[in-house]
């Protein structure tokens, strides 16, 4: 694993988009494992400059990592509504080639079987993380098996109110989610965390320092032959 660590916010989303941006030149028909959260906001806004300069996703296909249960396109919350929000709808990427679980199916296990069959059958370019709090990627809580595969996930207490945030209380926070597992997101070809913040900074140490154990899930990166963490001072003010 590659540890970078820049100045702020900014230089971070820039520092990952040189790396993003280096696999989409390289491949017009891309793959690419999004996220969501706060994080990538700024690599999202990099890749829409990038595209209001040239560069086309018309060939690009996109996996997200999750989903919450029963939202889906239409709902505010949504992550599907996130990314058509904060990405999709700026770029010329055909929708029909974006993926995200799909939260609203009546059978959440029928949904993650056939999102982990797409995901064998197209593998990722590249794929962006964030990290929780307690070291969470996608919605793999600590204490998340590294061999798991698309999975329906009871969020813990913590996640739930760190989510809170996007919603108008932490009672309307969804208690369950539809998420990669910890192998479908070492199965991309490169994989790219994000750590930006002083509350970052504990699970970006664990991460780092800390055993390779499930108790931290972002600490498998370590284990993949092509993997980069970019934290931002604040997120890798344990580190020093
Ligand atoms: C959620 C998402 C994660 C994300 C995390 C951190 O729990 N499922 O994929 O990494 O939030 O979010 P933020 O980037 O807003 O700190």
């Amino acid at each position: 694993m590659e540890l970078i660590i820049v100045e702020d916010y900014d230089a971070l989303s820039k520092e990952g988009y040189r790396i993003v941006e280096a696999v989409l030149k390289a491949k017009q028909d891309a793959c690419l494992g999004l996220a969501t959260g706060s994080t990538p906001l700024g690599l999202y806004k990099e890749m829409i400059a990038g595209y209001k300069k040239g560069l086309s996703y018309k060939k690009v296909t996109s996996y997200n990592l999750d989903e919450y249960a029963g939202l889906g396109e239409g709902d505010s919350q949504s992550y599907r509504t996130f990314m058509n929000e904060n990405l999709f709808s700026h770029i010329d990427i055909d929708i029909s080639n974006t993926h995200v679980p799909d939260g609203k199916n009546a059978n959440l296990e029928s949904a993650c079987r056939s999102y982990n069959d797409m995901l064998a059958k197209n593998v990722r370019d590249i794929q962006i993380l964030g990290i929780g709090v307690n070291g969470h990627i996608a919605f793999n809580e600590p204490g998340t098996d590294f061999e798991s595969v698309t999975h329906v996930v009871e969020l813990s207490e913590d996640t739930v109110l760190q989510n809170a945030r996007f919603f108008d209380s932490a009672s309307e926070v969804p208690k369950r989610a539809i998420s990669m597992g910890i192998a479908n997101i070492m199965e991309a070809k490169a994989v790219v965390l994000f750590a930006s913040g002083p509350n970052k900074a504990q699970a970006v140490y664990d991460t780092v320092k800390g055993e390779i154990s499930p108790r931290c899930p972002a600490s498998v990166i370590r284990t993949h032959a092509h993997s980069y963490l970019i934290a931002d001072k604040a997120a890798a003010a344990l580190l020093q």
